[in-house]
């Protein structure tokens, strides 16, 4: 029989927020969760993770930050350590979020670097994976998922893997995957896993992301190969965030 995934929804804050707002949405969050059969976790800016640790304290949810540094530890100015997020409670930790690929030219080599960090660390790493719009309109999605994938699937990395689908063109553009697109491409990375480990293939969560709302999540998250959601905007609106932390499969 197949294992159960636990699902896993996970908000991503991005650069936004504030004290106040950390503390509105986590305090309410923690209470609005209290018993869910799903796994929740937040990924707030740096600055607010000592509070976040604070407010979750005595709960279930679990916390990581958005990103971390290649290196352990030195004359790296404004870079953060695999060691310090640890230090801050972190639980999980992103890594190669589309737009630190964009923005910051994350190359594959240097999130292998992040990647081997985290794990040495502790930190459970979620890979983020996607496609712009232009590659999908060129037929070139599953080539471009394919090579950012494989360097991460070695058997040191994919027991503690947890991986995010999000497709470049469906992030904060209100254009969500249609399920059928959703679920090929997610399909398709449980199978490049499974030619490594057929049994962790089964284990691994796929999170998708990209325009997440409680009115799309449903039919999303209960597509066969789509474990839970890494959610933006929504996750900053504390009553979208719950109602989509109480979703379950269909
Ligand atoms: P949106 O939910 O705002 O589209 O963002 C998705 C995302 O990038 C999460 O990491």
């Amino acid at each position: 029989m197949m294992p159960k995934r636990k699902m896993l929804i996970a908000a991503n804050w991005k650069m936004n927020g504030s004290q106040n707002l950390t503390k509105t949405l986590l305090e309410g969050l923690a209470v609005a969760t209290q018993g869910s059969e799903n796994e929740i976790a937040v990924f707030p800016p740096y600055p607010y993770l000592a509070l976040t640790q604070d407010i979750l304290r005595a709960t279930p949810i679990r916390f990581g930050a958005q990103d971390l540094s290649a290196h352990d530890e030195g004359a790296y100015t404004g870079e953060v350590s695999a060691s310090m997020l640890t230090d801050m409670g972190c639980y999980y930790v992103l890594i190669g979020h589309s737009e630190r690929r964009a923005y910051h030219q994350e190359s594959n080599e240097l999130l292998l670097q992040k990647y081997q960090r985290a794990s040495q660390q502790g930190l459970n790493p979620i890979l983020c994976l996607g496609e712009t719009q232009s590659e999908r309109n060129a037929n070139l999605t599953f080539q471009v998922i394919n090579s950012q994938l494989l360097p991460f699937l070695t058997q040191d990395y994919l027991a503690n893997m947890t991986i995010a689908y999000e497709p470049v063109w469906a992030i904060g553009t209100g254009k969500t995957a249609t399920p059928d697109e959703a679920q090929v491409v997610h399909a398709f990375i449980r199978e490049k896993i499974a030619e490594k480990d057929s049994s962790l293939a089964n284990k691994i969560r796929i999170l998708y992301g990209g325009s997440v709302k409680p009115n799309n999540a449903r039919e999303l998250f209960s597509l066969p190969d789509v474990d839970g959601g890494l959610i933006g905007g929504a996750s900053l609106k504390k009553e979208e965030f719950i109602q989509l932390c109480r979703t379950t499969k269909i």
